[in-house]
């Protein structure tokens, strides 16, 4: 057999040495402050059968999509799809990705040219900046949710009259994956607006907590304003795949030019019956409150066990416990495991050293006792 390249093993060494090798666990019966099903979605019988009915009733019948939306996989459950989230989202238009790792990628890469600027927060998704890796602009990043370092930073680069033919595109998330935290994005968009820059906003993880489950782009009215909205529904929708909100020329235009759109097989129509009865739920269902509830009541709890100070401040269902160092965060993770608690350690180089943490995803089927209970081992677990 090959002997597996002295570098690759170096690196797998390495990560090993900081107590940082990553492995995949099955998912576990603990009590579950890790998945990123926000309202129970995934898990609703409901929306499954209902999904299951409805390709049975129209005789969609496909296991797979054939091809590309380019070719053979552009199922008309796609279009039924798409109008319906244009609709939801108050958007000129939809168009699906195969998750939202494709569709930052896809959006990225494609948009902004040779000679356009991309300024981006530092804090970004990964897929944001593995996009941004792919295209041709020049890109900076900012200081995480700091207008007024964006603002220094595109000063510098002295833009005159004559360069009216760049463009600046501004990216940033309205709940970030690993704090849990939000940008101004009333200000952020005004500014935005005003120098005529190009606004896109990661909606990931507001779809389903914020304005009525539409995100938080739409409870703060300025959908409007954005160059391009991303929205996913592997979270709190509990199904797969993502889609850009934008114009009816954005749309077109990645169709013509993002290729992780163009070249792979699209998602199979049971995805799609998958995601629209997701949306049906989501118009009606009360776990929408009983989340906000919960998140309200996990917040007072930190106060009353007196681990405020531990917490990024968070408005989200993500809430982000900082314990410094890879060892010391994996032991109290492994500590609450044993008390039947799933909270997942994110270790660095996934998030800067120093700022490892404990995770806490908070969710619509979380019991109240289930949430005193993890904070009363957690303020024991801490050094105070
Ligand atoms: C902010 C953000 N954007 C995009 C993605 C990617 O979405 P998906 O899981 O659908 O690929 C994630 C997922 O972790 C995310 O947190």
């Amino acid at each position: 057999m090959k002997q597996f390249p002295k570098k690759l093993q170096d690196k797998l060494n390495q990560r090993a040495t900081i107590n940082a090798l990553r492995k995949l666990d099955t998912q576990s019966n603990l009590v579950d402050f890790t998945s990123n099903d926000y309202l129970g979605f995934s898990k609703s019988k409901h929306i499954f059968n209902q999904a299951h009915q409805s390709l049975i009733n129209t005789n969609a019948i496909n296991n797979g999509a054939t091809g590309s939306r380019l070719l053979s996989g552009n199922h008309p459950l796609y279009g039924t799809t798409e109008r319906l989230l244009s609709e939801f989202h108050d958007s000129e238009s939809a168009l699906l990705f195969n998750s939202g790792y494709d569709a930052n990628l896809g959006l990225l890469a494609a948009i902004p040219q040779k000679g356009d600027y991309i300024f981006y927060d530092a804090y970004s998704h990964a897929s944001i900046r593995d996009g941004i890796l792919l295209s041709h602009a020049k890109a900076y990043k900012f200081e995480h949710n700091n207008l007024d370092d964006l603002q220094q930073k595109i000063k510098r680069l002295n833009l005159t009259n004559s360069n009216l033919d760049t463009a600046i595109y501004i990216v940033t998330e309205s709940v970030f994956s690993m704090d849990g935290d939000s940008p101004n994005l009333i200000k952020l968009s005004h500014f935005c607006a005003k120098n005529n820059y190009h606004l896109l906003v990661d909606e990931a993880h507001a779809i389903g907590v914020f304005g009525n489950g539409k995100g938080l782009v739409q409870e703060l009215n300025i959908q409007d304003q954005l160059f391009a909205r991303l929205i996913t529904f592997g979270k709190a929708l509990g199904a797969h795949g993502a889609a850009v909100l934008g114009s009816k020329l954005l749309k077109q235009y990645l169709i013509n030019f993002s290729r992780p759109l163009i070249y792979t097989t699209a998602l199979p129509p049971h995805s799609l019956s998958t995601i629209n009865s997701a949306y049906k739920e989501l118009k009606q269902t009360s776990a929408l409150k009983t989340l906000q509830n919960n998140i309200e009541f996990f917040k007072l709890e930190l106060k009353k066990h007196q681990l405020n100070s531990y917490f990024i401040e968070s408005n989200s269902a993500i809430h982000s416990c900082l314990i410094p160092g890879n060892n010391a965060v994996k032991a109290i993770a492994q500590k609450l495991k044993s008390k039947g608690i799933d909270v997942k350690a994110i270790l660095a180089p996934t998030v800067p050293r120093g700022q490892e943490r404990l995770r806490f995803c908070l969710h619509s089927y979380n019991s109240e006792a289930e949430i005193t209970k993890v904070l009363t081992w957690l303020a024991t677990f801490v050094e105070k």
